[in-house]
């Protein structure tokens, strides 16, 4: 089967469960005019961020990766009057960027991008007690994304949603021999899912009008 059927169900469902208004589709726009990657979640996925954060009434939500915002506004438009989310992005460029499009959404007062890596905001993070957090979202760089995950769980509380993206990769981590580090890096997390015994997951794959990819869902015990 071709991608074609994918990209054209992806846009079925995008239409009908998952429509961008105008601050959605600036911020695609700001990606394509500031030379920024297009590696933001697509709009269905963006509408399965909502239904996960709504899922476990998400008050106070960590992001990994803010890229220019696109999911950032997805999750944030869920959350209530006095609900947070913040956003960790190393790139400051991207950070500018996005920062102008929640901004331009009207949700800068639920945002807080913080720049830097995210191995050094997540001990301060800690440090600072700013959790626990209802729902993390990891889609920043991939080799480290198992201690991301670690990281999610000591800033978690039961019932918690840890939400991975792109663990799948074409297929490619079925290859056990690949040199590929952000590949190492996500079959690191997947076989620590597997042995974790503070989480349920699973992981789902996802095809549309990206690359075929999957998602990893986890909830803390
Ligand atoms: N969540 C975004 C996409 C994120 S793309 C969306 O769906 O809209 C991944 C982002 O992670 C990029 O912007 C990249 O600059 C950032 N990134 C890469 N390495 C990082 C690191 N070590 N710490 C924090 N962010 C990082
Ligand atoms: C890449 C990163 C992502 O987070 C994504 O969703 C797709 C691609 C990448 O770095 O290639
Ligand atoms: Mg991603």
């Amino acid at each position: 089967m071709d991608n074609l059927i994918f990209e054209k169900v992806d846009n079925y469902i995008a239409e009908l469960l998952a429509p961008e208004d105008k601050a959605l589709t600036d911020t695609l726009d700001s990606i394509e005019r500031e030379g920024i990657p297009s590696i933001s979640v697509s709009a269905p996925q963006g509408k399965f961020l909502q239904v996960m954060a709504l899922a476990c009434n998400a008050k106070n939500i960590l992001e990994l990766g803010t890229l220019a915002g696109y999911s950032t506004i997805w999750l944030a438009r869920t959350l209530p009057e006095d609900g947070k989310i913040i956003t960790v992005e190393f790139d400051e460029h991207h950070a500018a960027v996005a920062q102008k499009n929640i901004d331009n959404a009207g949700l800068s007062a639920k945002v807080n991008i913080r720049i830097g890596k995210a191995i050094d905001i997540l001990p301060q993070i800690l440090a600072n007690e700013e959790g626990p957090f209802d729902l993390v979202f990891i889609d920043a760089d991939k080799p480290p994304y198992k201690e991301y995950f670690e990281y999610a769980l000591q800033l978690s509380r039961p019932g918690t949603i840890i939400i991975c993206d792109n663990v799948v990769r074409n297929g490619a981590i079925l290859d056990e021999n690949t040199t590929d580090e952000r590949v190492q890096g996500v079959q690191r997390l997947n076989k620590f899912l597997s042995t974790c015994n503070k989480v349920t997951a699973t992981i789902m794959q996802t095809v549309g009008a990206k690359e075929y990819d999957g998602m990893a869902i986890a909830i803390v015990k």
